[in-house]
């Protein structure tokens, strides 16, 4: 299903994606929204699942925000409207939502972070604040006024007292009034405020995008153990200088090659991203990636049970190819393969779901056949 409307993905990449803002009038015709208000406030009371609530006029204050698990006398004590409850990754628990997602591949699938959905009474916002992250913002039920305005950084005030950020100053720019099946994008930074009319549902494809800080101490993990003594600062081009106390721009540029050097490895900047893009969002509840001592016979007789298998909703996979070999990334770990796998991890990372007979034929080479019964007996994939 294209959810572009208007645009082709090529137009939407190069256009908006990272840039600006675009309302999508009807992404998808005739949405359904995948869950009622109510099932959405039965999660909310599930130990295991992150939500929030977010009360406009609280009883503390303005902007409250209640953490979940919640209990019915929660939702008991929750004023007549202005309130939001927000629940995270709703892809992990209901199949659905997962399909979902799928419509978004044509971002690489390891930037996609989950699919969050919020139940709102009249009124009800989150205030206008800002993300980190892009975001498409599909109305599901009801409707919602979005306002965007200014472009904001970590150096924007934000109001002193909420523990949710909310700017302190809101230049409103652009206003819509999104119906069912609209969907709008955002770009990270960009302020925007959500005000339901009427009881409303929102859903939030959220992505994900490591920072700079997480990256390079990623990198640096990777490349520590690649190094030896003999890798080392040195300065062959050295001329006399004026001072010799001074750490000269010379120097840091010889520093800079050196750590350029040792961190331009392809091979260990695609792991760098694959591990860390991989991790499981709630490590804890996620089933973690080990070698499993299962023999092949076993793993075989395990996929025959089900015709169909797919990923278990809390794993996430990625793959590399460069000249050295393929790579293999899932839960932050990373399993190193010949190039020759590469066609097998396209499918395992890029299908909805896989055809086991397929799988085991797709299998058939020793390596692979290790990293198959690890997923199998790890839990990584499942049957439909
Ligand atoms: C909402 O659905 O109310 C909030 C989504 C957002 O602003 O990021
Ligand atoms: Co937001």
């Amino acid at each position: 299903m294209h959810v572009l409307g208007h645009l082709t993905v090529e137009e939407f990449l190069r256009d908006y994606w990272q840039k600006k803002p675009v309302l999508i009038r009807q992404a998808i015709p005739g949405f359904e929204p995948l869950l009622a208000a109510d099932e959405l406030a039965g999660l909310s009371l599930e130990d295991d699942i992150e939500s929030r609530l977010i009360i406009e006029e609280g009883k503390t204050g303005a902007w409250e925000v209640k953490k979940g698990p919640f209990t019915e006398s929660d939702y008991r004590a929750l004023p007549e409207n202005k309130w939001t409850l927000l629940v995270q990754a709703v892809d992990q628990w209901v199949p659905e939502a997962a399909e979902l997602l799928e419509h978004f591949r044509f971002i690489p699938s390891w930037r996609i972070d989950d699919l969050m959905i919020s139940y709102a009474t009249d009124g009800g916002s989150v205030g206008p604040h800002w993300d980190q992250y892009d975001v498409f913002l599909l109305q599901a039920e009801g409707q919602r006024e979005w306002r965007v305005g200014q472009m904001c950084s970590e150096k924007s005030s934000i109001l002193e007292g909420p523990s949710v950020k909310i700017l302190a100053d809101f230049t409103e720019n652009e206003r819509w009034v999104l119906e069912p099946g609209d969907m709008l994008y955002l770009p990270p930074g960009l302020s925007h405020w959500g005000i339901s009319q009427g009881e409303c549902m929102t859903y939030s494809i959220g992505f994900r995008a490591p920072s700079t800080a997480e990256l390079l101490e990623r990198a640096i993990d990777t490349a520590l153990p690649t190094l030896t003594e003999d890798n080392r600062y040195s300065d062959a081009s050295l001329s006399l200088q004026h001072s010799p106390g001074e750490i000269t721009d010379d120097a840091a540029a010889r520093l800079k090659s050196l750590l350029v050097d040792a961190l331009s490895d392809p091979a260990l900047l695609q792991a760098t991203l694959g591990q860390l893009m991989t991790e499981a969002k709630y490590e804890e509840q996620a089933p973690t990636f080990d070698t499993s001592e299962q023999g092949w016979a076993e793993t075989v007789s395990a996929l025959q049970e089900a015709e169909q298998w797919t990923r278990h909703p809390q794993a996430r996979f990625a793959y590399s190819i460069n000249d050295t070999g393929a790579a293999f990334y899932c839960q932050g770990e990373i399993v190193n393969l010949p190039a020759s796998a590469g066609k097998s991890l396209e499918v395992l990372c890029d299908e909805a779901s896989y055809d086991s007979q397929s799988l085991i034929e797709a299998f058939d080479d020793s390596h692979l056949k290790t990293l198959l019964t690890s997923l199998v007996f790890c839990d990584l994939i499942v049957p439909v």
